[in-house]
């Protein structure tokens, strides 16, 4: 089977890798991939928001089967157009996809059918949103309706903070057309946790839970990033609590979309916050996490593209979704002063015998040389029989990696441990 995965991050190298297990996959391309990806895929120098010409190459090349994996082409309809041509796809429809293109319309649903989430308002209109703030309460949380690279989220402290947050979205429009509509919500309190979950429509079967550490810093101090690592599973996520969120969120959602005629397909992330008052969704996105997927499907022991054809073809509820009982710590290697401002083009060194455990984000090559080229460079997995060994063995494998100017945090996973040892 030839395979095309579109996106070219750390994601995109682990599903890649895990891919690449099955035996009947002759030839993976990446789109555009990067230069660490290549070791792995033919990368084809096409951008993942290039419907035109991602479509043209595969029809071209004849591919049996493509896996759309982040947001943007996915709420441009990349795999719509994809049917249209006969490739059959990994990855929800346009008129799904909006679950994460639309905060806005994310929590009507959330709010028409019944599943928990923060309490909100939604405005298109500056005036009225700031007479809302006078009296909502404090902190409060603003969000850009659209996609925003993950920085359309202000937690506000103050009400002044409150009054800059939608002025510079909706007026300043900090977030261009993404932030012309505003969600202000109700400020949750509780630990987080990440659900990826495999979904035909019909059936939804979540995948093993995970932590993400999204700020820059130790202590989970500084700016929030697109995330420093993660640990699966996640200990906050008892089996009491995947009961409560089977039945109040995941299936819910699942149902809701389908009765809304926007049937999900693909991976369905659910983003929660596990509040006094119970889960409740965050947010949801349409696609793997990153670096969530780091830490989860290096825990799957079932085939993944067998897994991704069932979901295609409607028939997740006969196959088989099996994780591992062993923990997972990815830790990633940035550039220092992500994600603000940061040198690249560094060599980097990667020894032999951890390659294989190692998810490259931002490299390109040059000369047979792996150079630095983004501001998270690459994600380090390891596995092990318990968590705290696999933090251990991360940071082991980060130690042998070498390149000027690289920055981690040294505390992936110890809130996670400290939890654990809670309970
Ligand atoms: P999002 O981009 O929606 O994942 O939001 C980014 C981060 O903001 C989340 O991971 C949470 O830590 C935080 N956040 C979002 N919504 C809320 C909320 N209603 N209450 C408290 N924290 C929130
Ligand atoms: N790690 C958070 C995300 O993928 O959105």
């Amino acid at each position: 089977m030839k395979i095309m995965v579109v996106g070219g991050g750390g994601r995109e190298h682990a599903i890649i890798k895990k891919l690449k297990e099955n035996s009947s996959v002759e030839k993976i391309y990446a789109l555009p991939g990067n230069g660490g990806i290549a070791a792995d895929a033919e990368c084809v120098n096409i951008g993942a928001c290039d419907i035109d010409s991602i479509i043209e190459f595969a029809v071209e090349n004849k591919i049996d089967y493509a896996v759309v994996a982040p947001d943007d082409p996915l709420v441009l309809g990349a795999v719509d157009s994809l049917e249209e041509v006969g490739i059959p796809c990994f990855g929800p429809r346009k008129n799904a996809a909006i679950i994460e293109g639309s905060k806005a319309f994310s929590k009507n649903l959330m709010k028409k059918y019944g599943i928990p989430t923060a309490k909100y308002e939604i405005f298109d209109n500056l005036e009225c949103a700031l007479d809302y703030i006078e009296t909502c309460p404090i902190p409060t949380v603003i969000k850009a309706d659209g996609l925003a690279l993950g920085k359309g989220v202000i937690i506000a402290e103050t009400r002044d903070a409150a009054r800059d947050a939608v002025r510079s979205m909706m007026a300043d429009k900090a977030f261009g057309k993404s932030g012309e509509t505003v969600v202000v919500e109700e400020f949750l309190t509780g630990p987080e946790v990440s659900v990826l979950s495999f979904t035909d429509g019909n059936v939804v079967v979540p995948m093993i839970s995970s932590m993400d550490h999204k700020r820059a810093g130790d202590g989970d101090t500084g700016l929030n990033t697109g995330g420093m690592g993660t640990v699966a599973p996640n200990p906050y996520y008892t089996s009491e609590i995947a009961d409560k969120c089977m039945q109040t969120i995941f299936e819910p959602t699942i149902k809701a979309m389908s009765a809304e005629g926007r049937t999900f397909k693909g991976c369905l992330y659910f983003g929660l916050m596990i509040t006094p008052g119970g889960p409740k969704v965050i947010e949801y996105n349409c696609r793997f996490g990153d670096p969530e997927t780091q830490v989860v499907l290096p825990l799957l022991e079932s085939d993944l593209l067998t897994v991704m054809q069932a979901v295609t073809d409607g028939k997740l509820a006969e196959t088989e979704v099996k994780f591992s009982n062993k923990s997972a710590c990815c830790v990633i290697m940035a550039s220092d002063g992500y994600p603000v401002k940061y040198d690249k083009g560094f060599e980097i060194t990667i020894p032999d015998d951890i390659v294989n455990n190692v998810y490259v984000a931002g490299a390109s090559s040059k000369d047979g040389k792996l150079l630095t080229s983004g501001g998270r460079v690459l994600g380090v997995t390891e596995t092990a029989d318990t968590l705290s060994e696999a933090v251990r063995k991360s940071y082991k494998s980060v130690e042998k990696i070498k390149f000027d100017n690289a920055y981690y945090r040294h505390d992936i996973g110890a809130r996670a441990l400290l939890a654990a040892e809670e309970k």
